[in-house]
């Protein structure tokens, strides 16, 4: 199935998925596409369905299979990486144990939910001299790589101002930040560091020497809440009498709509609904599961819009909008203005640059997809991680990764808007504490 050419000189590398839902999953399919590059030769989850399912894929051996982290890091070391998938809150000590025991890592983002554990978590991978690269996918993107490349090469001149728009997608939020896994900070993070540390890596990696020197930031839950329940409307949509006019509905998104079972999708997002599912699991689960509640009566508390502002060494600025009510799914939009030119990419894909001397506009056309592989995921972006993690892995060769100290600076601005919009006030990236 996979096209994409193999670098004969890398030899193959082995890694451990911990945490086999969805992402583990999708980075684990690197090495279906790639054998001679990636063996997955040892998984952790407590969900039996998820673990099996990884250890069938790739001829696990029993004696690898675990229901923890912990006992991954009890072993000796049987890998040269990990892949740390599991939730928000439990990323900072299974990175500083891995890294401690010797193993690159490739760490699902958030790095963590604190500053103080993205800190640590950095400390130990320099204390252990370990690779890390952190799921930022977006930063391994063509589109966002031929920005960084062209405004490096002096395309555009000075970058003077960055405008970037982040649109989640109607019913992406409604699935992951009302109903699903995102849905309350106190479960897992704040919406702008679960959503958008894509989006803030990249202007600040695209601002390149320019410092960050303060951020503001507002936002708040604008409609999902039961101020905005319409009138007739059950607790639950498969009770609902109005739920045929609602852009929301549970019914619509799992089983009769283009996503649902009913229309055979087996894949995202009803496997976040069910393990196994099914139009009669998948029924099960909207009666009595978080998938079939209300979205304007559940205890969801993340914000659905949210802008942040940054202000950058020399006069430099950037704005961000991270926006619930869109027709486009994450597909992000991007300007970057200079002073001898602009570069536009609309919905993450063309990249076009409008020269302010030539007053010509030059294309660089990006055919999504991920060289035929299942890795699809983001755009494609899912399969360019991944094969940047296991060329800096093979290679012992960190500059195909984005250094762990620009992650971390990346995620400080992450925690200063958050910050700035919970205290409504300026936040200074070199007084305020984090
Ligand atoms: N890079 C991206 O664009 C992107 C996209 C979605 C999610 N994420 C992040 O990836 C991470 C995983 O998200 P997901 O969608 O795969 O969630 P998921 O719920 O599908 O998978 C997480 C898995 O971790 C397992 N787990 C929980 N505790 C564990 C433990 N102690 N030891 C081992 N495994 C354990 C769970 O059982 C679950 O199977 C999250 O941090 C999420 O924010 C990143």
């Amino acid at each position: 199935m996979a096209t994409h050419k193999t670098d004969k000189a890398d030899k193959q590398i082995t890694v451990i998925v911990i945490g086999a839902g969805n992402r583990g999953t999708v980075y684990s399919n690197y090495a279906v596409d790639f054998p001679e590059r990636l063996k997955v030769v040892g998984v952790a989850d407590p969900r039996k369905f998820r673990r099996t399912l990884i250890q069938k894929n790739h001829n696990i051996p029993d004696d690898k299979v675990f229901e923890d982290w912990e006992d991954v890091v009890k072993q000796d070391k049987f890998a040269d990486a990990v892949i740390i998938a599991t939730p928000d809150r439990c990323h900072r000590e299974p990175a500083i144990q891995c890294a401690d025991k010797g193993y690159h890592i490739l760490l699902e983002k958030p790095m963590d939910v604190t500053a103080a554990g993205c800190k640590a978590i950095v400390e130990a991978v320099k204390r252990n001299n370990v690779l890390l690269g952190v799921g930022h996918v977006l930063h391994y993107f063509p589109p966002a790589m031929t920005i960084k490349r062209l405004i490096d090469e002096g395309a555009i001149g000075e970058v003077i101002n960055i405008q970037h728009l982040e649109p989640v997608g109607w019913g992406h939020f409604a699935h992951s930040f009302v109903r699903g896994n995102w849905h309350r900070e106190d479960d897992s993070c704040f919406v702008l560091l679960a959503k958008c540390g894509h989006d803030i890596d990249l202007i600040h990696w695209w601002m390149g020497k320019h410092k960050c020197l303060k951020v503001s930031s507002f936002g708040s839950l604008a409609h999902f809440n039961k101020e905005h329940k319409p009138e007739g409307a059950a607790s639950r949509c498969l009770d609902c009498s109005v739920e045929s006019k609602c852009a929301y509905s549970a019914k619509q998104m799992y089983l009769d709509g283009p996503f649902g079972v009913r229309m055979g999708n087996e894949g995202w997002p009803v496997t976040a609904v069910v393990d196994n599912p099914n139009v009669e699991t998948v029924t099960e689960a909207l009666r009595t599961g978080p998938y079939g509640k209300c979205v304007y009566d559940t205890d969801n508390d993340v914000c659905d819009n949210q802008v942040v502002n940054f202000s950058f060494s020399e006069g430099r600025t950037a704005t961000l909008s991270m926006v619930a009510f869109t027709e486009k799914l994450c597909t992000r939009s991007v300007k970057v203005f200079g002073t001898k030119g602009e570069i536009q990419c609309l919905n993450f894909n063309e990249v076009t640059l409008f020269d302010f001397v030539t007053r010509k506009t030059s294309k660089y056309p990006f055919i999504s997809g991920a060289h035929g592989t299942r890795m699809t995921g983001h755009g494609g972006a899912d399969f360019y991680i991944m094969d940047a993690f296991v060329k800096a892995v093979a290679r012992n060769d960190p500059s195909f990764l984005c250094t762990a100290a620009n992650t971390l600076e990346s995620h400080l601005l992450t925690f200063a808007a958050e910050k700035s919009r919970l205290e409504g006030k300026i936040i200074s990236m070199e007084t305020d504490t984090l």
